[in-house]
């Protein structure tokens, strides 16, 4: 059952505090807070968006009151680190892929072995840099031998996903490769017939409203690295979320 979102902000802000040194808070001031940053609960810029600060330190938070220190299944018995996400907490733009490999579970970063540097110039070719946007993966520890992560391993990390992304709430989410597809679109469609066009991500923001978000699911980096002649495919994929975006498209 999904919790109340009015309190799970409210459990943030108060995370928040604990994070800047404060012990305890009286109740009529988390009232006060509620009242004082609107219904998110979260600081509001002068045009009512959740500010970067906000955003940052909940990410922040999550992380190390959550993540760190998950065993919610067998996957923290192999790692070294967790894996929670990389990038601008305020991005347009979010890549999700489906794991940890061996580099980034030593580094605890994602998307920093081979298939990280390749993504790192798929995002270039774009017109970004990496620290424009947002990476992180359905599951935040390393699956062994890079086995596609289990169901019950999805199950269990991924409400920290739909934390992540009601947080940044990006205009844009890139699934890469088929297990990341799949398990944010709940299909069981391949991903050669899913990508190539928009879909919508479903998912209830931080004030509780359900809404959705463009997402296009394309080819992994990992699989683009033995699988050349695709490339082709995901720079158009990445082509047509640069147009949503508004971003400037290459003359030839
Ligand atoms: N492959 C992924 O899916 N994620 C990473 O972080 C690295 C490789």
């Amino acid at each position: 059952m999904q919790s109340n979102p009015t309190a799970q902000h409210v459990k943030r802000l108060l995370q928040a505090d604990r994070l800047f040194g404060v012990d305890s808070v009286p109740v009529p001031s988390v009232l006060r807070m509620l009242a004082e940053h609107g219904a998110t609960g979260a600081p509001v810029t002068a045009g009512g968006s959740v500010s970067v600060e906000s955003k940052r330190t909940q990410l922040d938070v999550l992380d190390r009151d959550q993540v760190k220190g998950c065993e919610k299944c067998g996957l923290c018995k192999g790692r070294t680190n967790t894996v929670f996400g990389d990038g601008d907490a305020n991005a347009r733009l979010m890549f999700i892929g489906e794991g940890p490999g061996f580099d980034e579970d030593r580094q605890g970063v994602p998307f920093v072995g081979r298939a990280g540097q390749l993504l790192n110039k798929m995002i270039a070719a774009m017109g970004l840099k990496r620290e424009d946007t947002y990476i992180c993966n359905i599951v935040k520890c390393r699956p062994p031998n890079n086995r596609d992560p289990a169901a019950d391993e999805v199950i269990a990390c991924t409400p920290y996903l739909h934390e992540q992304i009601g947080i940044v709430e990006p205009e844009v989410i890139v699934a890469l490769g088929a297990p990341a597809s799949k398990m944010l679109l709940d299909t069981q469609t391949g991903i050669g017939r899913l990508r190539g066009q928009f879909h919508d991500y479903h998912y209830t923001n931080l004030s509780g409203e359900v809404t959705s978000i463009s997402l296009m699911p394309t080819y992994h980096p990992a699989y683009l690295l033995r699988s050349p002649q695709e490339k082709k495919k995901t720079w158009d994929d990445l082509q047509m979320v640069m147009k949503l975006l508004g971003l400037e498209l290459p003359t030839r």
